[in-house]
């Protein structure tokens, strides 16, 4: 399967809510090894799975573990347990709005439930850039895009 990049604020894949992934095989494990590669090749700091036209649960986090260093990780079926009460409000950006830039408010640091890639449950807490990434890819599982979300919005031409 060759992914392509869904684009656009009104395109019905990202906008509709995705299902559940009930069954861990080869052809999960394939399509989340697609899904990181156009991630690093479109320079994302992650991708949820309508973003390239499928619309079930899983996303692929590009996090930031070192000042120069990240790490790619996927996540299936994901959920936000728990949130800190600050907020911090930064631009955010998305592969699937290009040229779009918004001002979004998103908890500072939470914790996520999700199953890997092999279906072991996991629990990860994140905070910062990583939390924000985390964020903005849960929401488009649920048709949520940034803008939905932002202060301000700006846009280059
Ligand atoms: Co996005």
């Amino acid at each position: 399967m060759k992914l392509k990049i869904e684009t656009g604020p009104d395109n019905p894949i990202l906008r509709k809510k995705s299902v559940k992934i009930a069954k861990f095989d080869k052809k999960l494990k394939k399509f989340l090894r697609e899904m990181a590669e156009i991630m690093l090749a479109k320079d994302g700091v992650g991708l949820a799975a309508p973003q390239v036209g499928v619309n079930e649960r899983a996303v692929i986090l590009n996090l930031k573990i070192a000042p120069k260093k990240w790490q790619t990780v996927a996540l299936v079926n994901p959920e936000i347990l728990d949130a800190s009460l600050e907020l911090i409000c930064a631009e955010e950006g998305c592969l699937s709005l290009p040229k779009i830039w918004g001002e979004v408010e998103r908890f500072e640091n939470v914790t996520l439930k999700f199953w890997d890639e092999n279906g072991t449950p996991r629990i990860l807490e994140l905070e910062g850039i990583n939390a924000r990434a985390a964020q903005h890819e849960i929401d488009h599982l649920d048709g949520i895009l940034f803008i939905d979300r932002a202060k301000k919005v700006r846009e280059d031409k």
